[in-house]
């Protein structure tokens, strides 16, 4: 099958999660805006026909910044997740809000390029903020430019990534007649990848706290560690964290896919919300992976996963590379759309362009 030449943009990239699930479905990414610039370091050291650009896309001057970018060729499709804390309604049509600008950012670019579709991820609270009327209000905005629109809350699991992460996901297609419908989960329950198949080939790190290792001890044990190491023979952003004793001591004595309730009494009362000293299961997938918060712990080895171990649950391929601080590093995966996640979407995309 030849790969279809579609040019994508995407907005509020990150490191590009969304857009390398795009690439692994044969989209051409032409651009990523953001505005971080140790995320754009990663986007452009793994998206290598791209071009990863820093911009403010709450400034209207950065329009014109990506006219120039462009330079004439075409848009086929627009992505992006932009941000929406403090988002607001303050009555009938007050979308326009200075806090929605970065909403507004999709609507712009999507008014200027006209592309044959969009995609926009954000988080499921989203869909029923204000009871719904920031939704109905994207939605009618979209269709009055020409777009018939559908939405709905996914959970990555149901496409084969290791994690429970749900997010709402509105998709518009240029057209009067077409209306994108959801890929059917590849997955049922029963069937979710478990942390441990997605990561239990990885060093335990139990003898190398603080280095980088970049060799790995096993084959594959798995379908999946075979997929994400298919195009990698060295490992990268496998570093553990040295946690201080007292933190070691506390996590060992929760057991695998267990919590703070598994403590004796009297100890690690230092954390005591609802998803403190947390293991993951390794019969499960993992909750959703955060932007590296310190809370959840290795399903065996005492120690907070590493970014690869994250990066894997977020079904990056291991010749991903992640650049910047651990800190930066780990708030560029958790902020990421699970590439195969992203890729079942725009798989499902192609049938309509
Ligand atoms: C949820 S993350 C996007 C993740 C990305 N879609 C992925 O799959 O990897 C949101 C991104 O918006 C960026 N951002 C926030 N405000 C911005 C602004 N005013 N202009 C440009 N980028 C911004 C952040 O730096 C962050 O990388």
């Amino acid at each position: 099958m030849t790969r279809p030449s579609l040019n994508v943009l995407d907005l509020f990239c990150g490191c590009g999660g969304l857009s390398k699930g795009f690439e692994e479905a044969g989209y051409n990414i032409l651009i990523g805006i953001d505005f971080e610039q140790s995320a754009l370091n990663t986007f452009n050291h793994n998206h290598k026909t791209a071009r990863g650009v820093r911009l403010d896309l709450s400034k209207p001057e950065s329009f014109d910044e990506i006219d120039t970018l462009l330079a004439g060729r075409k848009l086929d499709v627009i992505i992006g997740g932009p941000p929406c804390q403090g988002f607001s309604l303050t009555g009938p049509r007050k979308f326009d809000d200075e806090r929605n600008k970065l909403y507004l950012a999709m609507i712009e670019t999507v008014r200027r390029y006209r592309p044959k579709a969009f995609l926009i991820e954000n988080v499921p609270g989203m869909a029923n903020l204000y009871k719904g009327a920031v939704r109905d209000e994207i939605i009618r905005r979209f269709s009055e430019i020409g777009y018939n629109v559908t939405y709905k809350i996914v959970c990555a699991a149901d496409y084969g990534v290791p994690q429970i992460r749900k997010r709402l996901v509105f998709v518009g297609i240029h057209s009067e007649k077409d209306k994108y419908v959801f890929p059917e989960p590849y997955l049922s329950e029963n069937d979710y990848i478990t942390c441990e198949q997605a990561i239990s080939d990885l060093p335990s790190l139990e003898t190398t706290l603080g280095e980088e290792i970049s060799v790995y001890e096993c084959e594959p044990q798995n379908k999946f560690q075979r997929l994400m190491r298919s195009s990698s023979t060295t490992l990268h952003n496998h570093t553990a964290i040295n946690h201080k004793p007292f933190v070691k001591e506390v996590i060992a004595l929760v057991p695998d896919g267990g919590n703070y309730k598994d403590l004796p009494p009297g100890v690690g009362e230092s954390r005591v919300f609802h998803m403190a000293w947390t293991r993951l299961n390794s019969k499960k997938p993992a909750r959703t992976v955060d932007t590296g918060h310190r809370n959840l712990f290795h399903y065996k080895w005492n120690r907070c996963p590493t970014v690869r171990e994250s990066a894997r649950i977020q079904t990056f391929p291991d010749d991903f590379v992640f650049l910047g601080n651990r800190g930066q590093q780990n708030k560029q995966v958790g902020n990421a759309v699970p590439v195969l996640m992203a890729k079942a979407l725009a798989t499902q995309l192609l049938k309509y362009l």
